[in-house]
């Protein structure tokens, strides 16, 4: 199995996935103690995660820490994609700052697009929703990848530590690819690294919240953020907590360097093996890794390094087409969009597919299947924010109380009262652009 993030595959098995891609639970104790915990965490809807805990940590200590995400400026917003930016939205809230790409290299190389009708999609569809929703200027910034050339610059450096066959491996590439497309991935690493360059915030813990499809990026982020890092810091074969200089530089240098840094961690009992490039710490445990290695990353730019903490990552499921297979902006009947007429919208809804059974006589003796029903989709990732309130409705559909015409309509009037209101807020909301462009 690969994912493949250029196609519309959709996935049924969220936990296979996630066992197979060594992707991480996103369990009840990385968001449950976080202040307002957002909807999307607490109903399972984001499943999995790579290195929240950082985030975890960064947040509860009040540390500064960023969001970078982006968007593929390719046809309408709608409501899958609305998913990401009520995320970004609730983290700008506990204080990230916040980094948005405009993906239209990617969209050029990928999609077919001009740079031109990529910010056409990106200036007058996606920004303009994201003001309406709630994004706030303050500590955000949107930037286009075309214009950003320390986002370019980045990706062509961290190029070099990346071979052919690790591309391969990962996306599948063949000698049929062409070569923006190949270069695309590693615009995206330079889009969620670049944050951390001292212009930009410096090294600190960086959050990209992304549908899983997003994982082979995440992954190679996280691989070329680590393959840049100067220090590695690990557990010995004979299980001994080591501090490992990976250039050949300065060694002795960085080897003072991470003395000095261990013993203001209070650390005392160190060894030095300069032909190992080596500093073994015999009073430090398993547990001290992530303290040490982010205490020697941050003294790694005054060496020419780049310091890069491990990028973190969360990943969402994607939502069920109307029609049952993936919401998407080109089959228009799958979507609802956030310019939709509040009337096509509900019209959409009322003809959607749910798990009701065959008749009515059938669902009141035994019930219909909430788990299965894209109106109950509705209202758990978007329509309803009260856990009782769609408790109810999830236990009425299972007991047979509950028929879905009516399920429905309440679905529609919700998601009608919702666009009105994005409609309303998007009217100014062209006005106010430039204080979010970077
Ligand atoms: N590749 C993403 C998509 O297809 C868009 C994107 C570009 C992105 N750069 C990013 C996502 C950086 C997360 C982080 O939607
Ligand atoms: Fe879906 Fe509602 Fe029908 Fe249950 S009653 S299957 S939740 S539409």
């Amino acid at each position: 199995m690969k994912i493949d993030p250029w196609s519309s595959t959709t996935y049924q098995d969220y936990t296979r996935l996630r066992d197979e891609f060594g992707i991480e639970d996103f369990s009840e104790d990385l968001f449950k103690d976080l202040p307002k915990s957002h909807k999307l965490l607490r109903r399972g809807v984001i499943f999995g995660h790579r290195g929240f805990k950082q985030i975890h940590n960064a947040i509860l200590n009040k540390k500064p820490w960023a969001i970078l995400t982006g968007l593929m400026p390719s046809g309408k917003m709608h409501l899958g994609h609305k998913m990401v930016i009520d995320e970004v939205i609730y983290y700008q809230s506990l204080g990230a700052d916040v980094n948005i790409a405009v993906a239209d290299i990617e969209a050029f190389a990928t999609r077919g697009y001009s740079l031109e009708e990529t910010k056409d999609f990106a200036l007058n569809e996606y920004i303009p929703n994201y003001i309406a929703l709630g994004l706030k200027p303050k500590k955000c910034r949107i930037y286009f990848q075309s214009k950003q050339s320390d986002v370019k610059d980045m990706a062509y450096i961290l190029g070099k530590k990346v071979n052919w066959s690790q591309m391969q491996a990962t996306y599948g590439f063949n000698g049929q690819s062409n070569m923006a497309h190949v270069f695309s991935p590693l615009i995206q690493t330079g889009d969620i690294l670049h944050v951390q360059l001292k212009k930009y915030g410096g090294n600190r813990p960086t959050l990209v919240p992304v549908g899983v499809d997003q994982d082979p990026h995440i992954r190679l982020s996280r691989d070329i953020a680590q393959a840049h890092r100067l220090y590695n810091v690990t557990v010995t074969k004979d299980n001994k907590i080591g501090v490992f200089v990976k250039v050949d530089d300065n060694i002795s240098k960085l080897l003072d360097n991470a003395e000095k840094t261990l013993k203001k961690l209070k650390f005392n009992k160190l060894k030095r093996i300069t032909d190992y490039k080596a500093l073994y710490i015999n009073d430090a445990t398993k547990e001290d890794i992530p303290r040490i290695d982010e205490s020697l990353a941050k003294t790694e730019t005054s060496f020419g390094g780049y310091g890069f903490y491990a990028p973190s990552a969360t990943f969402h499921r994607f939502m069920t087409g109307l029609t049952g297979e993936k919401m998407s902006s080109s089959k228009p009947e799958s979507a609802i969009f956030l310019t939709d007429s509040p009337k096509d919208a509900a019209k959409k809804i009322m003809s959607s597919k749910t798990g009701g059974a065959a008749t009515l006589e059938e669902q009141k003796k035994h019930g219909g299947k909430p788990d299965e029903c894209v109106a109950y989709e509705l209202f758990l990732y978007h329509l309803i924010d009260d856990d009782k309130e769609l408790h109810e409705i999830y236990s009425s559909c299972k007991n047979g109380k509950q028929m879905c015409g009516q399920c429905k309509k309440y679905a529609a009037e919700l998601i009608q009262k919702m666009l009105i209101d994005i409609k309303e807020k998007r009217k100014d909301a062209k006005n106010k652009i430039k204080s979010y462009l970077s």
